[in-house]
């Protein structure tokens, strides 16, 4: 049996992409109807607190996935200029658009305050100051949360672990309250009644985020005993998949649990997910380039490597493996890597695989988040080619991207007047 995404099975989605791509031999496929399926899920979970859905894009910003999330209500989460031009592009409308970033540029803030934002996420006091600056002319109050680290710990990889103590993301909560209390004296035209709290990613439990949830109230409370009412709570993202497709984060008991907790507090509120959306929806097809057998090992390198998908050999992360159209054989242990000029380059040391040939199809699943938006051009190496499938239709999103696609000239730069 052939594997299917979408009901597209993934060797017909290879010939059809090489009918306008004729060298293709890797692809990143993702199942629209599946992203929306878990969107809408994700809004009927918090539908009791009328909470902004806010999809992180840094999961994955490709405009044709971008889009239908516009139109079916949900916000957008930009961690940069970038991502906010790619947002109102898609449709996201002022006020369905959160900035967020712990190293926010002039040119950031100033894109926010000219073409709106519902909130923007500060986190350093002196955000304020050249936000409140550039928004004073303009007359107009833009709305901030305030990222607090709450100190919570999160299990998993430390790489995205944001809530302890050691990561640089949130300013202390003293700081938060001693801002709310003194923001209408000092940033006349900034709205800061907000707080945000993202405490890390990838969580199967939610403990995590029911204590972030805590500490907001306490934060809340706290404040309000000092004469700021918070209008805004930002519980941020970080609901995770179970990449061995065993079990579920459980969406729907955290979404009834925050709910009993903020249902009458009056607070506007707002959830950044972004892997849990998209991660299952997408695969990453490649072709088997060689097979080697080395001291009784099986490596097979495939046409992808750790420049088109990095969690592998960043965080040690484990995807499941599988033959597109399996061989009949026994299964047995194969090292799946790529050919990238790094040790690190590798999908699976030992995924247990049926019999493969060269030109047999390879998929890595669960790639559709934190696949193609951390893809390089390392190597040397093109950009995949990404697919979007959709009602059994297929289309070819964004083209491959080769390397020369990067060429620049080089300008003269004048020294003159520069000490
Ligand atoms: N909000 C903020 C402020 C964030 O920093 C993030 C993710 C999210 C929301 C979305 O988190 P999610 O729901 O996707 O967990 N590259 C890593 C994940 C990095 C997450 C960074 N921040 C990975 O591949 O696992």
């Amino acid at each position: 049996m052939t594997v299917s995404i979408g009901g597209i099975a993934l060797d017909r989605a290879m010939a059809a992409l090489r009918s306008v791509e004729p060298r293709a031999r890797a692809f990143y496929l993702y199942d629209l109807d599946h992203v929306l399926e878990r969107a809408e899920r994700f809004q009927r979970a918090v539908a009791a607190l009328s909470a902004r859905v806010a999809y992180a894009l840094k999961a994955n910003a490709l405009p044709s996935l971008l889009e239908p999330l516009a139109k079916i209500g949900l916000s957008a989460d930009a961690a940069s200029l970038g991502e906010l031009e790619l947002a109102r592009a898609a449709g996201f409308d002022a006020d369905h658009r959160i900035l967020n970033g712990n190293g926010k540029t002039p040119e950031e803030i100033e894109w926010a305050v000219r073409h709106g934002v519902w909130a923007l996420n500060a986190d350093h006091m002196a955000e304020l100051d050249a936000l409140e600056k550039i928004a004073a002319p303009s007359g107009g109050s833009v709305r901030v949360a305030l990222r607090v680290n709450p100190g919570i710990e999160t299990p998993g990889h430390r790489y995205v672990a944001t809530g302890d103590d050691e990561a640089k993301f949130g300013i202390a909560p003293s700081e938060a309250l001693a801002a709310w209390e003194a923001a209408t004296s000092r940033w006349p035209h900034l709205r800061v009644d907000g707080l945000h709290l993202h405490v890390g990613s990838q969580l199967l439990e939610p403990e995590p985020l029911e204590r972030a949830v805590e500490v907001a109230l306490e934060l809340s409370e706290e404040a309000s005993r000092r004469g700021a009412r918070l209008g805004l709570i930002n519980l941020g993202g970080g609901f995770g998949i179970d990449y061995e497709g065993q079990r579920e984060f459980p969406l729907e008991r955290f979404g009834a649990i925050v709910s009993n907790r903020l249902r009458d507090s009056g607070l506007d509120l707002a959830f950044e997910p972004g892997r849990w959306l998209v991660a299952t929806a997408g695969v990453l097809v490649a072709e088997v380039l060689w097979i080697k057998e080395r001291d009784g090992r099986r490596f097979v390198v495939l046409a992808a490597g750790m420049n088109d998908f990095l969690r592998p050999a960043l965080y040690g992360a484990r995807h499941r493996i599988v033959a597109v159209h399996p061989r009949s054989g026994p299964v047995s242990a194969a090292a799946v890597v790529g050919p990238v000029c790094e040790s690190a380059d590798v999908f699976d040391p030992s995924a247990l695989l049926p019999p493969l040939e060269p030109g047999d199809l390879l998929a890595i699943l669960d790639v559709g988040a934190y696949g193609a938006s951390m893809a390089s051009h390392y190597n040397g190496r093109p950009r995949l080619p990404e697919l979007v499938a959709r009602a059994g239709r297929l289309v070819l999103a964004r083209s491959g991207q080769p390397v020369t696609s990067t060429l620049t000239t080089a300008v003269p730069l004048s020294l003159e007047g520069s000490s």
